[in-house]
């Protein structure tokens, strides 16, 4: 027997959100509109605008979070609510508003944690050609330093942007490039180019100010799994490892463009334009992370293509080439139950993960992200007793710490998420929190707060510095 190395003593149990899923208040005290309120919305699904109306209800909740133990609160900023515009004229509300909030966050001695950019791009620099647009790129160092400038003291732990590979690989879906537009993929690397850049300088930035924290990415990672041993699979599953993770944190980490990745946007005809001065500003030392965030829910498994006409799409993660015969195939893995919502639950591909990007980088890391989402029932007397999100924690945070024996530097584990909130796609009934909140997709109700089981369990867990699951 073997005794397991424990987590840190300063871990950072967490939990996250972010802004335009949880705070609500979409118009109010000088807000502008960002591409998630000017997006379409599935019909009959939950809406941006209200959402878990967490602005207003902020003190309430962030007292529930200290109650529930949290040792840190992962959240992010509205770019929107500081520059309404995306750059020119500081809203002070805006500001006001998350120094509140970082101050309430303080006052239980709670760890900020700030996502800088979560998908809520200002709908103003959107019409501008949004990253297709250089001029975005000083729009966000403009964003960050007044973050920096502001808070910079107070929040010792910053995220760039969180999952821009998945910004990138739904940009399709997403309608980040412009309608009409030819190239399209072409168009999406171009804007991948340029949201590395900004993240360079952002990062170069928060270290040249000397602030006392720390900076890095918060991509969505997960190992890929070939379909079976034949080495054609193989292949497939390390080429889709380099488009899918590597790319972006190749970049980030070490200030180049991965090989394989760029081989395969070559022979499409994908590479962005790269400007004089660019890969100085990518491979900057001080634009290198202190460590790594990602987020973790499920894994992929692909194999190469059988080009008989039957390839489709690796799960959602592939929408850039689905349809592209010829690529990859979507490959089933049996050892896998799926969630309701049709994604795999892999606690061990979550260790191997977390053994990967340790392994490539050799940086702390912190999760970022990781949950269930589930259509929870409220109970008479207010229970929710959501035991299958329990198992799903436990089993993660059990491979998480197989993880740190096998010698990762884990700082954190922040679970999605804090509280119930609007799911990227898939509206209010799609519950991910340790907190319900009383509504419904439609009907408001009275937004009452809710301590799910999950609640109790995951207390227990932090107070015994992950031991007692
Ligand atoms: C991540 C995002 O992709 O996964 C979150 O950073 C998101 O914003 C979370 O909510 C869960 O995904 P979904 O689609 O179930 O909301």
């Amino acid at each position: 027997y073997k005794k397991l190395k424990d987590f840190r003593s300063d871990f950072l149990w967490g939990a996250s959100t972010s802004a335009y899923q949880v705070e609500g208040a979409w118009n109010e005290d000088g807000k502008g509109l960002s591409v998630m309120d000017m997006g379409h919305h599935p019909e009959g699904l939950a809406d941006f605008k209200v959402t878990s109306d967490h602005y207003h209800h902020y003190k309430e909740d962030i007292a529930l979070l200290a109650e529930l133990g949290l040792k840190a609160y992962r959240f992010s900023i509205a770019w929107t609510r500081i520059f309404p515009e995306g750059t020119g004229k500081i809203n002070e509300k805006g500001l006001e508003f998350y120094k509140n909030l970082i101050d309430e966050i303080l006052k239980y001695g709670m760890e900020p944690i700030v996502t800088q950019y979560h998908f809520d791009l200002p709908y103003a620099l959107h019409q501008k050609g949004g990253w297709s647009n250089r001029a975005t790129i000083d729009a966000y160092v403009d964003y960050v330093k007044v973050l920096y400038d502001n808070f910079g003291d107070r929040v010792k732990y910053w995220l760039t942007i969180n999952e821009q590979n998945m910004m990138i690989l739904h940009g399709a879906a997403l309608g980040i490039v412009a309608p009409g537009t030819e190239n399209i993929e072409k168009e999406i690397y171009q804007q991948n180019h340029h949201m590395l850049l900004a993240q360079a300088k952002a990062i170069t930035l928060y270290h040249e100010m000397k602030l006392p924290g720390k900076i890095g990415p918060a991509p969505n990672i997960t190992t890929i799994y070939p379909e079976t041993c034949n080495p054609d699979d193989v292949i497939a599953a390390m080429n889709w490892t380099s488009i899918r993770n590597w790319l972006y944190l190749d970049m980030c980490v070490f200030g180049r463009y991965n090989s394989i990745a760029w081989s395969y946007l070559e022979e499409r005809g994908w590479t962005p334009n790269i400007e004089d001065g660019d890969m100085a500003i990518l491979g900057a030392p001080l634009a290198k992370p202190d460590f790594i965030a990602f987020n973790y829910y499920s894994t992929a498994t692909v194999a190469a293509s059988r080009n008989d006409g039957s390839d489709k799409a690796a799960g959602a993660d592939q929408q850039i080439v689905s349809g592209e015969e010829g690529v990859y195939r979507q490959g089933e893995n049996p050892s896998l139950k799926l969630t309701s919502f049709g994604w795999t639950v892999d606690p061990t591909g979550f260790r191997s993960t977390l053994r990967e990007i340790n392994d490539r980088y050799n940086l702390p890391l912190l999760v970022t992200e990781n949950g269930l989402g589930e259509y929870d029932k409220l109970e008479e007397g207010d229970i929710v007793n959501d035991d299958y999100r329990i198992d799903y924690l436990r089993d993660h945070i059990e491979q998480a710490r197989l993880a740190v024996n096998d010698g990762v530097d884990l700082l954190g584990y922040c679970p999605w998420s804090a509280i119930d909130l609007v799911s990227t796609h898939q509206g209010f009934g799609k519950r991910y929190g340790f907190i319900y909140v009383n509504r419904e997709e439609n009907d408001l109700k009275d937004m009452r707060r809710i301590k799910k089981k999950s609640f109790g369990w995951y207390n227990k867990v932090i107070g015994s510095n992950g031991t007692d699951l």
